[in-house]
């Protein structure tokens, strides 16, 4: 049976469907809950039929229609993912998904819908920039509203489920996948993870514009040695439990329906085969009721890893590890029946794992509607309303990090201007990594809208590639454009680099240019923080952007003429080198703290320093911090302390500022960082306005895994600093008057 190229419409068998659909419907589910139909629906099955729910395939074909039919798959990944996100695959046609949905309620015994699953991680046809650049915006708010775009995009199309947020820590810019993160800082991840499930969830994940969000990979992959993508992670439980699970507790706060289980070992044990963290902390500790995923094939890489004997013992160890299904590698569709009738896997383990699975199909409501309406998608993919919203998040994750003399915005001063560089034309470039539906003639070129933005009277001559061409149009201009930096290949999973400046070529190119004395604004284009030393140095003005999706070229555009005013923020640190490699704000400060002098934690050759510090950015206006106020020197166990300051925007023109709240807890029963982010505002003020800016910090911002191995804070004194990056600000101090026990 082919399914390919079949155009019957579902919705004639649809009636039917809904008889059936009457026995787990709406009706009853006013009455019941969905618990007790999941027991009821469970009571019914086989245990065949209970490893097929366990099991998910990637693309459905023909092969799978038998299977389909006697209820041996629960899900499919309507992608290949052979190339794990650095491809396009546009081909997801609505009627295709619903003939296979159909497939599964019509002619399966139980009549159980399949889940749909796809990557749609940072937009799905209407392209937002990648996680790191929304990261940049510090904006929640534009993250729940570009995770809501995509969820409505995919889910127009029959899309049931997205494998995002990606909320895992990245503390290493080599690793290529911190492109799909929110960067090194725990309380920026929360909120955005917390944020991005929202959008994509909703109240409510069965509306017809919502998706199942699924935060990902739990946990701690981004800590892999080298960066090296899948490598090995040896963090302590404290490092876990400060730095790399409250992105992911924020998203299981935010009501996240599932979770996927990362590729790699901590400390020995394999993520897949770790109940310590899928059973003992995720469903103890935490309550998740929701299931978790296996990454692609990481059942079978249990061998690989060397703690499973073959893929029954992989099997064995994963399932009651804690992971509910099974993407790809058919460990269970193999060996779990069986490994339940050798009591190997006790039954209850395989029904505990169904009910998670029912739950989530029960949430999404496709028990009561399976099919997606074929029209739908029609008039929302790539609207003017979604291209706005894409834009506004391009323009605001756009990261002014020099700007020597007030070069930008480009104005008066220029007539003639040149822009090239390797990625002046690049349109699907621009995207990043993981856009299997974005569409390149969607996307203007960077030097294409900075021709249509420029002002009359300004000649803007867009050259090709050869240095040659480039330094004789620039030698007749008044200043250059250079845009260069990563092509999406560049980053993304399994693109890690051991070099962090710019490809190869680039770095060659900017110093010719810069040599002709004539004004060099570069643009940077990355998926990652780049060791940019002697570009921060030489180059008057950079202006940042992580691929910033299909907005990009108007954005920049925008950012370059002033008619938007740079308002980013870096989520990581930009360190001076690859030898620098871990750099992060939130360091310890070492027996011996860093300083040039000898016997100190630093480098004989080289700077300790960061080239920006985490949360930095420049705007073409200037704030200035004042009047910093802490509501009392003393915070009660159940107390809070208000601290506030006044902002003022000195400057000329109206923007954005990112006020952000540090904290340093000074003595504790183990070592604390020497600031942690804890809280931050992003705010307008027009050019003269001030505004006083307050937090409201109480004693479960302070906690921690403490010595004994609980969570809260301890007393003692703390310093707050209210500033615009991790290394500025205005500091105060209070105290903690008594030790906090917190739920994690
Ligand atoms: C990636 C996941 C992704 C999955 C499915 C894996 O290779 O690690 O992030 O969700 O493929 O495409």
């Amino acid at each position: 049976m082919s399914l390919g190229t079949e155009t019957r419409s579902p919705w004639v068998r649809l009636s039917r469907r809904r008889d059936r659909a009457g026995e787990y419907g709406v009706s009853t589910m006013q009455t019941r809950s969905i618990n007790l139909r999941v027991d009821e629906l469970l009571a019914r099955m086989t245990l065949e039929e209970k490893v097929g729910q366990m099991t998910q395939v990637g693309v459905l074909q023909d092969e799978h229609v038998e299977m389909v039919r006697s209820g041996a798959i629960g899900s499919s990944i309507v992608a290949s993912s052979a190339w794990a996100g650095h491809e396009d695959q546009p081909d997801v046609v609505v009627d295709r998904l619903n003939e296979w949905q159909r497939l599964a309620v019509q002619e399966s015994r139980l009549g159980i819908p399949l889940l749909m699953a796809r990557d749609v991680i940072h937009g799905f046809r209407t392209i937002f920039p990648i996680p790191l650049g929304q990261a940049a915006t510090w904006s929640p708010e534009l993250v729940e509203r570009g995770a809501a775009v995509a969820a409505r995009e995919a889910a127009g199309v029959g899309i049931h489920w997205t494998f995002a947020p990606m909320v895992d820590i990245a503390r290493d810019p080599r690793w290529g996948r911190i492109a799909e993160g929110y960067g090194e800082d725990p309380v920026l991840a929360s909120a955005m993870a917390a944020a991005a499930v929202r959008g994509f969830q909703g109240d409510d994940p069965a509306a017809p514009d919502r998706l199942m969000a699924c935060a990902k990979h739990f946990a701690a992959y981004g800590a892999s040695e080298g960066g090296r993508d899948y490598d090995t992670v040896d963090v302590s439980e404290r490092t876990l439990r400060d730095v790399h699970l409250p992105s992911f507790r924020a998203a299981v706060r935010a009501g996240v329906g599932t979770l996927m289980s990362a590729f790699h070992e901590i400390g020995g044990v394999p993520v897949t085969a770790n109940s310590h963290l899928l059973t003992g902390i995720l469903r103890r500790e935490w309550g998740f009721d929701g299931l978790v995923i296996s990454d692609w094939n990481a059942v079978a890489e249990l061998i690989d890893h060397g703690v499973a004997r073959d893929r029954r013992d992989a099997a064995r160890l994963a399932v009651l590890a804690g992971v509910d299904v099974d993407m790809c590698s058919g460990c269970y569709r193999d060996h779990l029946a069986e490994l339940v009738r050798s009591n190997d896997v006790p039954a209850a383990t395989v029904d505990d794992s169904v009910r998670r699975i029912l739950r989530t199909k029960f949430r999404l409501g496709l028990f009561e509607q399976p099919f997606t309406d074929n029209h739908r998608s029609r008039t929302i993919l790539h609207c003017a309303e979604h291209v706005a919203a894409a834009r506004e998040t391009a323009a605001a994750g756009i990261v002014l990090l020099r700007n020597e003399g007030g070069l930008l915005p480009l104005g008066k001063r220029c007539s003639r201007l040149v822009i090239a560089g390797p990625l002046a034309q690049a349109r699907r470039e621009l995207f990043g990594t993981w856009t299997l539906n974005g569409v390149e003639s969607d996307v203007a070129a960077i030097a294409d809208c900075v021709r249509q933005t420029a002002p009359r009277g300004m000649t803007v001559t867009a050259v090709g590639g050869l240095v040659d061409e480039i330094c004789s149009a620039a030698r007749k201009s008044d200043m250059v454009v250079l845009v260069v930096g990563e092509h999406p290949n560049r980053s993304g999973e399994a693109h890690s680099v051991d070099q962090l400046g710019l490809p190869p070529g680039q770095g060659e190119l900017v110093r010719t240019l810069a040599a002709l004395c004539k004004p060099l604004i570069l643009v940077v284009v990355s998926g990652r923080p780049l060791a940019l030393t002697w570009e921060a140095e030489h180059v008057p003005a950079i202006l940042w952007t992580f691929h910033p999706g299909g907005e990009g070229g108007p954005a920049v555009a925008d950012a370059l003429f002033g008619r938007i005013n740079p308002s980013g923020r870096l989520p990581v640190t930009m360190p001076r080198s690859v030898g620098q490699i871990p750099l992060y704000y939130s360091r310890k400060n070492t027996g011996r703290p860093p300083a040039t002098c000898r016997f100190r934690s630093h480098y004989i050759e080289g700077s300790y320093r960061p080239l920006f510090p985490f949360g930095f950015g420049l705007s073409y206006t200037r704030f200035e911090y004042s009047d910093l106020e802490l509501s009392a020197a003393t915070m009660s166990a159940d107390g809070q302390v208000c601290v506030a300051a006044r902002v003022t925007n000195v400057g000329d023109r109206s923007g954005d500022e990112v006020v952000q709240l540090y904290v340093r807890d000074l003595v504790g029963s183990v070592t604390r960082p020497v600031a942690e982010l804890k809280s931050f505002r992003r705010i307008r003020l027009e050019p003269g306005e001030g505004r006083r800016v307050e937090f409201v910090l109480r004693p479960e911002h302070l906690a921690f895994w403490r010595l004994d191995g609980t969570w809260g804070a301890e007393a003692g004194e703390f310093t707050v600093r209210i500033g615009p990056n991790a290394v500025e600000g205005l500091e105060g101090r209070f105290t903690l008057d008594n030790a906090v026990a917190q739920a994690e």
